[in-house]
């Protein structure tokens, strides 16, 4: 979808559908209220039927309202305008998107961002536009055979509260960004994993650094064997595609400024292994590569905005296969950082490629590592499908992050990382098991990445429960790429 800013009043816009937003079933915004005056109560009468649900979300579409230039008016309920916040204000985009991408409107101007938004600003306001409208008009059909003929909305005005200045149209094209970010993210997820491969990856990320003139280095078998990346080889050991360890750079900040780092869990189908996982669902683990699907969304989001940060991604990815050459529950194997692992259950095999990847990362020097990663479905129990689990070292970077996630509303919520939790991973075997029992899972994995994460300030989002919708929506959601982009915008505007 394409956006732009124009400050324009509602009843001369010569668009294909004007939409404007309406409290409660009745109460006119004032956009609303300027198309009633010159249609000299057209909209008040219909409201008056009844026709518009008072719920946020509802939807009622006009034709030729007299007096309006534009050939549509779409009505959007609000909800009460005392309730009226962040949520319910992306629900009332979504809503319209959706309306008009089913009709025959092409391009669309919209008001809504000339609504009081409770604790949110302007900006805000317009950059979630362009973000909500670009995710709710994603489509995944590259796998089908027969692409739907989509005629849909391809061009969307958004109307900023007063004349419009430079500062909204950035804040819409940052919201475009993003919007373009996800939707990489969402279809490296909703690729099947006998096309989204380590080595599909590592052609997206090179296709990135052509793009946009990142830095690209893709480490082979070979490489990790020589540095001794002994808990990653042990999860690919038995499968025939050829793992890769992926370093994306993008430097848009000042030469000497330290990077933060993205490490993100890429394993692109998770069978469990010899652990093997029960056949129910399993197609969803081709989404266990949604972590390193967010370090290349994020970075494209980045790069779009030309943001002044330094960022590197780092993306382990492998496949976690049964076979004759898989690694055993038993095995010990040692990791790059010399720290020895039992490996009890081969299904827990995303700490191992990311304890490796986290003790490659110190080489860069970084600020801050923030590594991502569908990581436990004991995460998924705790905080279900809602919030993403934070982990973290710090308590700075912690808050840093759960503010990124309100501003981006996609939300994470801190858990702890007491050393309480360390008994639950002891081995006699070894210096620590991959497994630490059923009692706070998502919290025991993240108390073993916690002893490679020494050496920098780290956190860690646990996404098992945000990266992708099961049932009938089934689906990549691409979090946690709005917070960690607004994370980085907040970074790259304090500098
Ligand atoms: N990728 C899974 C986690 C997962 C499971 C995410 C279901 C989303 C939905 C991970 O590799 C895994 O299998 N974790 C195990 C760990 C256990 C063996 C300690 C889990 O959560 O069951
Ligand atoms: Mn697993
Ligand atoms: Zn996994």
């Amino acid at each position: 979808m394409e956006f732009s800013t124009k400050g324009e009043s509602p009843e001369k816009t010569r668009s294909q559908c004007v939409v404007v937003g309406v409290f409660d079933g009745t109460v006119l915004s004032d956009a609303a209220k300027v198309l009633d005056r010159v249609s000299k109560g057209h909209l008040s009468t219909v409201l008056k039927q009844g026709d518009l649900a008072p719920r946020v979300g509802s939807t009622l579409l006009l034709h030729s309202v007299p007096g309006v230039a534009a050939q549509r008016v779409l009505l959007v309920g609000l909800g009460k305008e005392s309730d009226f916040g962040p949520r319910e204000y992306r629900e009332a985009v979504r809503a319209s998107i959706r309306a008009l991408s089913d009709g025959g409107t092409r391009e669309a101007t919209t008001y809504l961002a000339q609504l009081r938004v409770k604790d949110r600003d302007r900006a805000w306001a317009l950059m979630q536009t362009a973000t909500v409208a670009a995710d709710a008009s994603y489509r995944f059909d590259s796998m089908k055979s027969k692409k739907e003929a989509r005629k849909g909305l391809a061009k969307l005005t958004i109307a900023p509260p007063a004349k419009s200045s430079e500062a909204d149209a950035q804040a819409v094209s940052r919201g475009a960004a993003l919007g373009a970010g996800m939707s990489l993210a969402k279809d490296l997820g909703n690729l099947p994993s006998n096309v989204c491969t380590p080595t599909y990856l590592a052609k997206q990320a090179q296709g990135l650094a052509r793009e946009f003139k990142l830095k690209c280095e893709v480490l082979e078998q070979k490489d990790m064997e020589k540095l001794g990346m002994g808990a990653l080889l042990a999860v690919t050991k038995a499968s025939p595609e050829p793992a890769k360890l992926i370093v994306l750079q993008y430097n848009g900040g000042p030469k000497k400024q330290k990077p933060v780092a993205l490490v993100g869990k890429g394993i692109t189908f998770d069978t469990g292994g010899i652990s093997l996982k029960p056949a129910a669902e399993m197609d969803e683990m081709k989404y266990d590569m949604s972590g390193a699907g967010s370090v290349l969304g994020t970075l494209s989001a980045i790069a779009r905005m030309r943001l002044p940060i330094n960022v590197v991604g780092i993306i382990p990815t492998c496949e976690n296969m049964p076979g004759g050459k898989a690694v055993k529950p038993g095995d010990v194997v040692t990791s790059m950082s010399g720290q020895t692992i039992e490996i009890l259950n081969t299904d827990a095999e995303g700490r191992l490629i990311l304890c490796d990847a986290l003790t490659y990362v110190e080489r860069f020097e970084p600020d801050a590592v923030i590594d991502i990663a569908t990581l436990t479905g004991a995460c998924v129990i705790a905080l279900g499908h809602v919030a993403s689990g934070l982990f973290s070292n710090n308590d700075d970077l912690a808050q840093e992050l759960l503010e990124a996630g309100q501003s981006g509303w996609d939300r994470a919520w801190r858990m702890p990382l007491w050393n309480d939790y360390d008994e639950q991973i002891k081995s006699p075997f070894a210096d620590m098991a991959n497994i630490g029992g059923r009692p706070a899972g998502s919290v025991t994995a993240a108390c073993f990445l916690a002893r490679y994460a020494t050496k920098y300030k780290w956190a860690h989002l646990d996404v098992a429960g945000t990266a992708w919708r099961s049932g009938k929506d089934k689906g990549s959601t691409a979090r946690p790429v709005p917070l960690l982009t607004a994370f980085l915008m907040r970074r790259a505007g304090k500098r």
